[in-house]
């Protein structure tokens, strides 16, 4: 039988004291995912990789029986294309910096710099193609990226409800866009995109177009299956929806493109060979060239576990369902109330676990330390690390950002009904 919502809030006793509506910024961490990363440290504490005796071996198993789960169950790729990150901003740098270095690696005794993965220079000036409603994460490094290589950094606009279409993709592009990169589920507006159809799309259009999908607010709300869209990247954070530990998350790498790209970290576990002319990378499993050093084991075995509780123990769709069941149901309750503007798509089709509004003659820190003082309702405030989004709605300068509600599977109905009723107390509705 899958966990019942009130079965996960005795996994998690943080949610005894507060009413906690922070998920898109971290989500708690399960008793079950907590006792997976203590047995790490109290029953087979060994690094992984480069171990010949029992425990390290079973260490090792153990961490690599993780990123089998995670990659499976969250993203439904293979173990060797997925690269464990410590969050969505690792795994969105690591792309951005594979695209501005060419693979370094030594032949026949010298560093030799292989074909790169995007040639920004020949023909005409390239564009890298970027939307309004992204989080600085899935922004700045490719602005940066484009800074470096030369490129034109280009903005798409939703033009129907607050969600991306494919067409609104399509009119950026052209045959010089090399690189895409957009957003599963806005963590300030909710809107989820097709990202299959805009993927599918762009590839057909412009089969040399690769794509990034941010999927920070994904994996862990909804299910997810890389293949099926079609990306060439999908990033995520362990912590934001898989109720993995903070520290950790995800890179899917389509194993053509994995294959070319350059590290960004290079030393021990990642490499094949090492001289002291110089050294090969990995080829056995593209995700593992992308572990320099001893990674984070406690923490992705703990992703490991978290991806199976989400997936096996509540089950992918439930989660989806009922975050957008309690995000309806206080849409319904609170958007009539007096100066009280919500933000993103009206199609509750289109819209996950996250309800984001303002209220006229507030700022948004203020009606954040209201609930919690008032009624221990724990929201997020502010631009969400989303400023050019924040600019673009105008609420900067009116209300100093928004105030966000976001939902996760073990919320209740009456703590949505409590921030409704606190919200009809702060308006006078
Ligand atoms: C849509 C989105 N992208 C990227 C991020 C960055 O995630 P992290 O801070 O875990 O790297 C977040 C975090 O809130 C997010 O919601």
């Amino acid at each position: 039988m899958p966990l019942t919502p009130e079965q996960v809030r005795e996994h998690i006793p943080f949610l005894e004291k507060y009413v906690y509506l922070d998920n898109g910024a971290t989500t708690p961490v399960p008793l079950p995912v907590q006792e997976a990363m203590s047995a790490y440290y109290n029953e087979y504490l060994a690094n992984v990789e480069r171990g010949a005796y029992s425990v390290a071996h079973e260490a090792h198993e153990r961490f690599e029986r993780a990123r089998e789960n995670a990659a499976k169950l969250l993203l439904g790729c293979e173990p060797g294309e997925f690269v464990f990150t410590r969050n969505l901003t690792h795994a969105s740098n690591i792309v951005a910096y594979a695209l501005e270095h060419p693979l370094l690696t030594t032949k026949d005794g010298t560093f030799t710099l292989s074909e790169p993965l995007v040639d920004w220079k020949s023909g005409g000036k390239k564009n890298i193609v970027g939307t309004m409603l992204e989080h600085h994460s899935n922004t700045m490094p490719w602005l940066r990226l484009a800074h470096h290589v030369g490129a034109e950094y280009r903005v798409v606009r939703p033009s129907n409800d607050m969600v991306l279409s494919p067409d609104d993709l399509l009119e950026a592009v052209d045959g010089n866009t090399r690189f895409v990169a957009f957003q599963h589920v806005s963590n300030v507006l909710g809107s989820i995109h097709p990202v299959r159809e805009i993927t599918r799309a762009l590839k057909e259009a412009y089969p040399d177009i690769m794509v990034f999908i941010d999927g920070s607010q994904g994996p862990g709300h909804l299910p997810v299956d890389v293949k099926d869209i079609g990306c060439d990247f999908y990033g995520f954070s362990g912590h934001k929806g898989p109720l993995g530990p903070q520290g950790t998350g995800g890179l899917y790498i389509r194993k053509e493109v994995g294959e070319r790209m350059d590290p960004m970290e290079v030393g021990g576990g990642m490499m094949a060979d090492v001289t002291l002319e110089g050294y090969t990378v990995r080829t056995d499993a593209v995700g593992r060239r992308f572990d320099a050093g001893t990674p984070n084991i406690p923490g992705m075995i703990g992703l490991g576990r978290a991806a199976e509780y989400v997936a096996k123990d509540i089950g992918m769709d439930r989660i989806d369902e009922r975050e957008r069941h309690l995000a309806q149901r206080l849409i319904g309750r609170i958007k009539d109330l007096p100066g009280v503007k919500i933000y993103g798509p009206e199609n509750p089709e289109h819209r996950g676990g996250v309800v984001t509004f303002t209220i006229e003659g507030w700022l948004c820190h203020d009606v954040s330390n209201a609930l919690d003082d008032g009624w221990r309702i724990l929201t997020r405030s502010g631009h969400h690390c989303c400023l050019p989004l924040a600019r673009w709605l105008g609420t900067i300068d009116r209300y100093g950002g928004t105030t966000r509600a976001s939902m996760g599977y073990y919320n209740m109905e009456r703590e949505v009904d409590l921030l409704a009723e606190a919200l009809e107390s702060l308006t006078g509705g």
